[in-house]
C-alpha cells in the first residue's frame, strides 16, 4: 500500500477511470480529471464510496490555467503529487488529404501539449522532494503508425520521444518517466470503429482478444510501483501481442 497522490488525466472513463480505480485501491489519493466535472466526480465518488480518497476536477489538459488548476486542487486536498499519469486523450479518423489543420492542431493539443502541460505542473515539486513518477500513455500506433491516422499516431510518438527525453533529464534527481503503449482496448474510444474492424483486429491478435481497460491500468499501477525501479524511459505494450518490440 502506498500514501501517494495520483492525477489521472482523462478519468472519467475507460483505461483513465480503471487507473484511478486500480491506484485507488492500490492506496493513492487521487485527483480524477476529465473535460466535465460530472463524469470526474462521479469515479471520485465510486472511489470514496470503496473507502478511498478522491476529487474529482473538471478540466482541459491542453489549456494551462485549467492544468495549473488541477495540480493546485490535487496538493490542496491531498498534499504533495507524487505520481502523474498523462491518460488524457481522443481519438479521430481521417484519410491525411481529408486530415484538417485544426484537427491536425487539436491532436497535437490534447496529446501532447496537454502532457506538456501537465509535467510542467508538477515536475519542479517533484525535483525539489527528489521523488516522483510520470507515467504517459501513448498508443502502439505511435510505434507502427496507422493508415487514416497520421495526426493520432504523430501525437502519440511524439510522447514517446518526450518519455525518454525526459527520462534521460530527470532520472538520477529521483523522478521516474516511462509509458505505455496500449494495443486496441475496449473503451468508448475503440467502439467509434465499426463491430466489423474490431471483429477482424481481435481474429488478427495473437492473444485473440482486444484488452480491458483494468490490463492497462495494472501496467501503469506497475509502472508507478517500486517494483518498476529500474524502468526508465520504457514504453511498455499491454497489445495482445499485437506488437512485439
Ligand atoms: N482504447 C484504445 O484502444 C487505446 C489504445 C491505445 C491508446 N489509447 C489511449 O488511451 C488513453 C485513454 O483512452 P480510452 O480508450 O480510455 O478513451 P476514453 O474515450 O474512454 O477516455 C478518454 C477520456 O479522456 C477525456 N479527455 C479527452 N480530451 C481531454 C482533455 N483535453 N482534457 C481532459 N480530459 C480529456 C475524455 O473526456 C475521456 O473521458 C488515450 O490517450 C488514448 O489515446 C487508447
Amino acid at each position: 500500500m502506498t500514501t501517494g497522490v495520483a492525477v489521472v488525466t482523462g478519468a472519467a472513463s475507460g483505461i483513465g477511470r480503471a487507473t484511478a480505480l486500480h491506484l485507488a485501491r492500490d492506496g493513492y489519493a487521487v485527483a480524477v480529471n476529465d473535460l466535465k466535472l460530472g463524469p470526474a466526480q462521479a469515479v471520485a465518488d465510486e472511489i470514496t464510496a470503496a473507502g478511498g480518497r478522491a476529487i474529482g476536477v473538471a478540466g482541459d489538459v491542453s489549456d494551462e490555467a485549467s492544468v495549473s488548476a488541477l495540480a493546485a486542487a490535487a496538493v490542496a486536498a491531498f498534499g504533495p503529487v507524487t505520481l502523474l499519469v498523462n491518460n488524457a486523450g481522443h481519438g479521430h479518423q481521417a484519410r491525411f488529404v481529408d486530415l484538417q489543420p485544426t484537427d491536425f492542431d487539436r491532436m497535437f493539443a490534447v496529446h501532447v501539449r496537454g502532457t506538456f502541460l501537465c509535467i510542467r505542473a508538477v515536475l519542479p515539486a517533484m525535483l525539489a522532494r527528489g521523488s516522483g513518477v510520470i507515467v504517459n500513455v501513448a498508443s502502439q500506433l505511435g510505434q507502427i503508425g496507422g493508415a487514416e491516422l497520421v495526426h493520432y499516431s504523430a501525437a502519440k510518438a511524439a510522447i514517446i520521444g518526450l518519455t525518454k527525453s525526459l527520462a534521460r533529464e530527470v532520472s538520477t534527481q529521483g523522478v521516474r518517466v516511462n509509458g505505455v503503449a496500449p494495443g486496441p482496448i475496449n473503451t468508448p474510444l475503440s467502439a467509434a470503429l465499426s463491430e466489423e474492424w474490431r471483429r477482424a483486429k481481435a481474429a488478427q491478435l495473437p492473444l485473440g482478444r482486444m484488452g480491458e481497460p483494468e490490463e492497462v491500468a495494472a501496467t501503469i499501477a506497475f509502472l508507478a510501483s517500486d517494483a518498476a525501479s529500474l524502468f526508465v524511459g520504457q514504453t511498455l505494450g499491454p497489445n495482445s501481442g499485437d506488437v512485439m518490440l
